[in-house]
């Protein structure tokens, strides 16, 4: 089959459904966010970009302090409104009930099954985006979201975004075991 090119907007399919908390003038603020990334294994580091045009991203560099919250497929509204308005003209420091864990400017949803408390690590500043990395202080969820103490996807229900077509999905079923099924793999090759 030949390959023809596509979009170049197509980023990456899919991505996980974030959203940003911040502190702007000293009120918590969201934004939607979808890059992020694991970027070091040791610390345990998060990088994740924000337009330089955005709130959120003045928010950063003001305090230094980040939450990363995974929402559930009964918010896909809510955070599709935080990726619409700015925080520069809309106040969304009322749309979540929140909590604080070690960092003062890092709001977390208590709605969200997972929230990511971040303290800034380092800036690295890209044409028309910032790369924001952050040194992960806490983790937080409830119970009622684990399987053997471990975040459970199934009871997570966090939902996905494809670009270019903007489209939001949730998790389908499982397909496999990371690190086993490549094990029967390489000995059937071996034989
Ligand atoms: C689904 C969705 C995902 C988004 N992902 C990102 C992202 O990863 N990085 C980014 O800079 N902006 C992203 N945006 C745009 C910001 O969320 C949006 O501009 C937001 O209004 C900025 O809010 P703020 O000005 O209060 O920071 C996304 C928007 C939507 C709707």
């Amino acid at each position: 089959m030949a390959k023809i090119t596509v979009d170049k907007s197509l980023f990456c399919l899919p991505w996980t459904q974030t959203l940003l908390g911040t502190h702007l003038n000293g009120k918590a603020n969201f934004m939607a966010l979808d890059w992020t990334t694991r970027v070091n294994y040791q610390p345990a580091l998060l990088g994740i970009c924000v337009n330089r045009s955005h709130a959120s991203n003045e928010a950063i560099r003001e305090n230094g302090q980040f939450s990363v919250n995974i929402p559930t497929v009964d918010m896909v509204a809510v955070t599709d409104y935080c990726g619409i308005v700015s925080g520069s003209t809309v106040d969304k420091s009322g749309l979540f009930d929140v909590f604080y864990g070690q960092l003062k400017a890092a709001p977390l949803i208590t709605a969200c099954p997972l929230n990511i408390e971040c303290q800034l690590f380092q800036t690295v500043d890209l044409p028309t985006n910032t790369l924001f990395i952050g040194e992960i202080v806490n983790i937080y969820s409830e119970e009622r979201y684990l399987h053997n103490g471990k975040p459970d996807v199934k009871k997570v229900r966090p939902f996905l975004l494809t670009m270019p077509d903007n489209r939001f999905w949730a998790v389908g079923e499982q397909v496999g075991n990371a690190w086993r099924d490549g094990v029967a793999y390489q000995k059937k090759m071996n034989q």
